[in-house]
């Protein structure tokens, strides 16, 4: 579900024509509709509301779209945000998620990362290995206070997604390996300036088969059980993201976050503790969509390249996890044709589709990369010293331009020349 659709013969997001966006901004540019943002977290949200203590947490994965007024979306909605480096942090914080609300996660979070996490007031850290715990347990000492922390297991389960974004194996640097998540818990119990209070797992991203969280869950909560029958207390579980979205038509679509709120009811049933949730794609992916220009179509041997004035650098995920993406003409005519879609970056690999059926375009038409919401944008760099991609937000029939593009003589003006030149 979203709010992309073709008006009067032109791609709109929501009431505002991508045509003219594209004229006022210039291409490549992402564009978000808040509406179907809105209603993605509203339905995931409704869907857990009672789960657990009947108090659960969505926590947004800040990394899957950092935008500002995307986080302060979500933010007048009662989101949380999990964030994993100062800059996210400091990002949701900017955006009005209120610190209570913060989770802090990642496997290499520095003093001065948790320092500034303590400072805030956020609600917990996840820690993810043995030497995080003496880190965190020393940097909480010297701010004198007592932190809440949850331990990061890796239930060692497959998530049976792209092994790039898998992180719930066995060799995943991710997590406390769950045998030694019992162990890690009573070590962390031991500093007086730690406070353990729950368990959390994140297994991987683009899920589209539940039971591999199913069977997470159910370790997560052999582990609750055995803590418990300890004596320590464990008062939340944090279930982490992962949920899949639809990029293809023509394949299965991931499950409902209804059927997933119903499978963490059964699997959670009688815990009695707070439940926290990490959704990042599931909330973002399908409310973005990055917007390019096509400079020239031009004739190989083999192939028709569509050459786009975005690349590899505005758009990472076909090129880094072969992910595929709808390619639509912002004005979609008859008929078809079968085209490489490729930016102009000097990388064989700036290809965005291989020989992919679509809608025909030529040179100077303007075309739309769906589902580009989640880990669009935020990927973005300045390879090819092309200047970083904007990003244009949507409400009904307003706009406004949410992250602006760098200047190539911005970007200069963060180099300088070694003194002896
Ligand atoms: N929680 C933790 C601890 C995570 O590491 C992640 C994603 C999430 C939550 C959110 O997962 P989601 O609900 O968005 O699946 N760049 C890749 C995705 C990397 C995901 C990393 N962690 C991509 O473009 O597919």
């Amino acid at each position: 579900m979203d709010h992309f659709d073709i008006r009067d013969g032109v791609m709109h997001a929501e009431g505002v024509s991508l045509e003219t966006l594209a004229a006022e901004v210039g291409t490549p540019f992402y564009c978000y509709s808040t509406a179907t943002i809105e209603r993605h977290y509203r339905v995931f949200a409704d869907a857990v509301a009672g789960l657990g203590d009947g108090n659960p947490l969505v926590a947004f994965a800040v990394k899957a779209n950092p935008n500002l007024s995307v986080l302060a979306t979500l933010a007048r909605m009662g989101a949380g945000a999990d964030v994993v480096s100062g800059g996210e942090l400091a990002r949701a914080l900017a955006a009005g998620v209120p610190a209570n609300r913060i989770v802090f996660s990642g496997v290499g979070k520095q003093p001065h990362e948790m320092a500034a996490g303590i400072d805030a007031g956020i609600l917990q850290f996840n820690v993810e290995s043995e030497a995080e715990i003496g880190m965190l347990a020393a940097v909480a000492a010297t701010r004198g206070v007592r932190v809440d922390m949850a331990i990061r297991v890796n239930p060692a389960v497959n998530p049976g997604t792209h092994a790039k974004i898998s992180t719930g194996g066995q060799d995943s640097k991710f997590g406390i390996p769950i045998e030694r998540c019992h162990a890690a818990f009573v070590t962390a119990a031991g500093h007086a300036s730690l406070n353990p209070i729950g368990v959390a797992a994140h297994i991987g991203s683009q899920l589209t088969d539940l039971s591999p969280i199913e069977s997470c869950i159910g370790r997560l909560g052999e582990l609750a059980a055995g803590l418990r029958a300890a004596g320590h207390p464990v008062d939340r579980i944090d279930v982490g993201g992962g949920l899949g979205v639809p990029y293809r038509a023509d394949q299965p679509a991931p499950p409902e976050p209804a059927v997933y709120a119903a499978m963490v009811a059964r699997a959670t049933k009688g815990w009695n503790c707070r439940l926290m949730f990490e959704p990042g794609r599931m909330i973002v992916g399908n409310a973005g969509v990055m917007v390019a220009g096509v400079i020239l179509v031009k004739e190989g041997t083999t192939k028709t390249f569509v050459v786009t004035d975005a690349g590899m650098n505005d758009l990472l995920r076909p090129s880094l996890y072969g992910a595929w993406h709808d390619i639509r003409a912002l004005r979609p005519v008859a008929g078809r044709m079968t085209a490489t879609v490729v930016g102009p970056v000097c990388e064989s690999g700036d290809t965005f589709a291989d020989d992919r059926e679509m809608e025909p375009v030529g040179a100077g038409d303007r075309i739309a990369f769906m589902t580009a919401g989640a880990y669009g944008a935020t990927m973005a760099s300045t390879y090819n010293s092309r200047p970083l991609v904007p990003e244009v937000m949507v409400s009904g029939d307003r706009w406004a331009i949410v992250s602006e593009r760098n200047q190539p003589a911005a970007m200069l003006a963060l180099d300088a020349l070694a003194p002896w030149l």
